[in-house]
């Protein structure tokens, strides 16, 4: 049927071999047993180092014996290079890994280890599609991890539907799973996911597994971040950088200075701001352009910038702070490729408009903090000492934070703002030119 009779949706249905009733856990099936909490035996979960400390992080130390993991991204994010680096990081350990492919053969993987420089790592490769045949290789080789490359690309031959297949990665995960509870091995399986970033297949994967980590590229810059999405072992917002190198991915453990000069320039249009990557503070340099357009609708253009928020931002500065945009081209972007996800950055972007749009620098190394509402009011933000404490790192001297923050400075000028015409009077000085006389004239209505 190409048409779900009970949603309407075309393409959804897909098909599956009818399995025969199970005849345990009926009646005179085997009883089940509850105990008090207290009473019940430990399980102390065994990590294993993989030997990547940014990876260890997010899996919270390492990973734990007989646990199954689902790593998810997009193509060319670097899913498969990231699993053979920790498979030759564990393997050095003198453990014995398997590292399945069901997309690439041993020599597509052997080139890629070689390139990464892990050819004597001693890591076990089978080029396998077929799920029988990679549990009988764990049966022989006794393996501390397996890695299975992809869980959508594999299948049971047995099975009838084709591999991708709802049913096929049900139960081929179903079947990597009981082995990892069987046998200790930790495996982990890479998911594709689909064009809106879900994971593919059944959401029944995501339970089925014990952590699930996403893997994802910020624009085209080659930082990556690895987060926790569910960790059964540890905490779930933790999050791994790497960056994608012409010799393989490497660990970050500075990212904002990877976005940031030393001395930052004094020209219209920059501010900084500090965003989080789950519990860890990013600063970012803002940079917005607002230039003479030819064209009759002038452009508008975000990079790493949720085109929508740009969009409400932008509107709120026209209505909110008295600006016209009215044949003006706009460009905004997040240096370096980061994404700014968080509307902590919205009074940042806010300003970097101002800035370019009246053409006045603003004093360099400035962060700003801030959500930044409908009416142009700066709202409550979240975590808003950390990202002080890590702009004061990073050489920042003063900050715009929303007048509820009642947290420390780190040693930075606060300036606390209720709303947008505070923060352009607190960023700019007493209005310095025509425009923006204008936006802080609007304070009033
Ligand atoms: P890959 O691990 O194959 O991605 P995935 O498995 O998530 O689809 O990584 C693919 C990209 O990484 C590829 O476009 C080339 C790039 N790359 C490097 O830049 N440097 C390297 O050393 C390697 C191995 C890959
Ligand atoms: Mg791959």
């Amino acid at each position: 049927m190409g048409r779900c009779p009970s949603c309407g949706a075309w393409g959804s249905m897909s098909e599956e071999a009818a399995v025969p009733p199970r005849s345990t856990g009926g009646r005179g099936g085997p009883s089940a047993t509850a105990l008090p909490l207290a009473e019940v035996a430990e399980d102390d979960a065994t990590r294993d180092p993989t030997g990547i400390g940014e990876l260890d992080r997010v899996l919270g130390g390492g990973i734990v014996r007989g646990s199954v993991v689902l790593l998810g991204g997009e193509p060319g994010v670097g899913k498969s290079t990231l699993l053979l680096l920790a498979a030759g990081a564990f393997a050095a350990t003198g453990r014995t890994v398997l590292y399945v492919s069901a997309e690439e053969s041993s020599a597509q993987v052997r080139l890629r280890a070689d390139r990464l420089g892990m050819l004597e790592t001693g890591v076990l490769v089978a080029a396998e599609r077929r799920v029988p045949p990679i549990l009988e290789l764990v049966e022989q080789h006794r393996p501390g991890l397996l890695v299975v490359d992809s869980i959508q690309t594999v299948l049971d031959p047995d099975h009838g539907s084709v591999a991708g297949s709802v049913a096929q990665v049900r139960d081929c995960a179903g079947a990597f799973a009981d082995l990892a509870k069987r046998t200790g091995v930790a495996v982990v399986l890479v998911g594709h996911v689909t064009k809106e970033g879900a994971i593919a297949g059944p959401r029944v994967l995501e339970h089925l597994v014990d952590v699930v980590l996403t893997f994802d590229g910020h624009g085209d810059g080659g930082l990556r971040f690895l987060r926790a999405t569910k960790n059964r072992f540890g905490a779930a917002e933790e999050v791994g950088c790497f960056e994608m190198t012409g010799t393989g991915l490497a660990e970050v453990l500075d990212p904002s200075r990877l976005f940031l000069v030393d001395d930052p320039l004094e020209a219209p249009g920059i501010v900084r701001t500090v965003t989080l990557e789950g519990p860890r503070p990013l600063a970012v340099e803002v940079q917005a352009l607002a230039a003479p357009s030819d064209l009759s609708t002038p452009r508008r253009q975000p990079t790493g910038i949720d085109p929508a928020r740009f969009a409400l931002l932008v509107a709120v500065l026209e209505r909110r702070g008295g600006i016209s945009f009215r044949g003006l081209d706009l460009f905004v972007s997040a240096v370096g490729g980061v994404r700014l996800r968080e509307p902590a950055a919205d009074l940042a972007i806010c300003l970097a408009i101002t800035s370019s749009w009246c053409d006045h620098a603003l004093p360099s190394g400035l962060a700003a903090v801030g959500e930044v509402g409908l009416v142009g009011e700066v709202r409550a933000t979240p975590r808003v000492e950390p990202r002080l404490a890590e702009a004061a790192r990073l050489g920042s001297t003063a900050a715009i934070v929303p007048a509820s923050y009642d947290g420390p400075g780190h040693g930075l000028r606060l300036t606390r703002v209720r709303g947008l015409a505070e923060a352009v009077e607190a960023a700019f000085g007493p209005a310095p030119a025509t425009p923006l006389r204008l936006v802080s004239g609007a304070r009033g209505g």
